[in-house]
C-alpha cells in the first residue's frame, strides 16, 4: 500500500510544492496529510525547515495514520499532528512561512481553514486541487483573496 502514497499528487504538483518548500525561510504547516506524500516532498526539499503536518484521520481513516507514520519515519524535521485543523490552530502561536492547505475541499471547509490559519502566515499559502472541478477550492480562494496565482494544480497566494 505504501507504493501508492502519491495517489493525491502527481509529479507536476510535487515539483511546485518542492519549489515553494525549498524557499521557505521558516516553519511549514500542512493541513491534510493523508499518507504523508506531500509532507515527505517538502521535508526532502527543505531539511532545515520544521514541518508541522496536521490531519485528524477521522473515521474510517485510522489505518491511513499508520501509513503516514511509516512514510515519515526518520524524517527529523516532520512533526505529524493528529488533530483537526481547528484544534491545531487553537494552540498555534508562531509565524508560518509556507502553509499548504489540502484538507476539507468543500467551500465551507476551505473558507474555515483560511480563517483559522491566514493570520499566522508570513509568506505563501498553497491550495491544492484549485483547478479540480469536483471541488469548491477555487470559489473559496477567489472570494477570500484578490490576487491568486496558478501553478500546476495549486492556487498560490502571497500573504
Ligand atoms: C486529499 S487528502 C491530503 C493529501 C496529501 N496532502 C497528499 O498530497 O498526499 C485530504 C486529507 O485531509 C484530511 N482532513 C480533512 N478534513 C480535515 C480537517 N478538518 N482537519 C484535519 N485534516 C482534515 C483527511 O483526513 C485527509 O487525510
Amino acid at each position: 500500500m505504501r507504493n501508492d502514497i502519491f495517489e493525491w499528487m502527481g509529479e507536476t504538483d510535487q515539483a511546485v510544492l518542492k519549489k515553494y518548500a525549498a524557499k521557505a525561510t521558516g516553519d511549514i504547516v500542512e493541513v491534510g496529510v493523508w499518507k504523508g506524500a506531500s509532507s515527505l516532498v517538502m521535508s526532502k526539499a527543505n531539511p532545515k525547515a520544521q514541518i508541522y503536518s496536521i490531519d485528524n484521520y477521522a473515521h474510517p481513516y485510522e489505518e491511513i495514520y499508520k501509513i503516514a507514520q511509516e512514510t515519515l519515519k526518520g524524517r527529523k524535521n516532520v512533526h505529524l499532528i493528529h488533530k483537526s485543523s481547528g484544534e491545531a490552530a487553537k494552540d498555534w502561536k508562531t509565524k508560518i512561512s509556507l502553509l499548504h492547505i489540502d484538507a476539507d475541499h468543500s467551500y465551507e471547509g476551505v473558507c474555515k481553514d483560511i480563517a483559522l490559519w491566514k493570520d499566522f502566515v508570513d509568506g505563501y499559502i498553497l491550495f491544492h486541487d484549485y483547478t479540480a472541478q469536483v471541488f469548491d477550492v477555487k470559489k473559496a480562494v477567489e472570494e477570500n483573496f484578490k490576487e491568486v496565482g496558478l501553478e500546476g494544480g495549486f492556487a498560490i497566494v502571497k500573504v
